[in-house]
């Protein structure tokens, strides 16, 4: 029997229904209303300033719900339960014709997508292996390829529905395709752990 082993795969974890309805509801009604600055490279999509708990008594709700799904991941990252802490959340709405361009976040380790509204087929989050570097590449890529877990490049999100949960890891880079549909609002956020400790040589983090 022939067997194929995936070598070092990467978590992505997607939480149906992690956020109920009606928290959803006053969320995407609450923050669709807060004021907000144009994204550089799309002017149909905006970002509220980073939000504190303060800002509204929905998030400490929020947050309670999404930590232990932080600790889920952090625990198939890390391989241990870790005391993790959202150290950062904003809100982004896209309008028709919107896009998010390629990025990644920087000094964190888990970041998380909460869709607050329903998202068109064509606008999911896409994920991509990185790109660029300074040795020359070959490809092998025209209409008769088949696209396999190895060989390709990018990943979309299956379909999600508001109060969907999407987790991965900071440094994988992702983009949000023109959005040919109607109004997406989601809600990001950034999270770390409390430290880390390689046998004795440990490190804490703190917002
Ligand atoms: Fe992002």
């Amino acid at each position: 029997m022939d067997e194929v082993f995936g070598l070092f795969p990467t978590p992505v974890l997607r939480a149906g229904g992690a956020v109920p309805p009606a928290l959803v509801a006053e969320l995407a009604a609450h923050f669709d209303a807060a004021p907000a600055q144009a994204n550089a490279a799309s002017d149909q999509l905006v970002h509220t300033r980073l939000l504190r708990p303060e800002d509204s008594p929905l998030l400490p709700q929020l947050v309670a719900l999404l930590t232990p799904k932080i600790e889920d991941m952090g625990a198939l990252m890390f391989g241990q339960r870790l005391g993790w802490a959202i150290k950062e959340m904003w809100v982004n709405r896209m309008g028709q014709g919107g896009h998010q361009a390629m990025h990644h976040h920087a000094n964190s380790f888990v970041s998380g997508v909460l869709y607050l509204t329903e998202v068109d087929a064509a606008a999911q989050t896409v994920f991509s292996k990185p790109v660029g570097g300074t040795e020359f590449v070959f490809r092998h890529q025209h209409a008769q390829v088949a696209s396999t877990p190895f060989n390709a490049d990018r990943w979309v999100c299956p379909a999600t529905a508001p109060g969907d949960l999407l987790l991965f890891p900071s440094y994988l880079l992702h983009a949000v395709p023109p959005n040919p549909g109607g109004r997406r609002i989601t809600l990001s956020f950034n999270a770390i752990p409390g430290g880390l400790d390689a046998w004795g040589y440990a490190i804490r983090f703190g917002a």
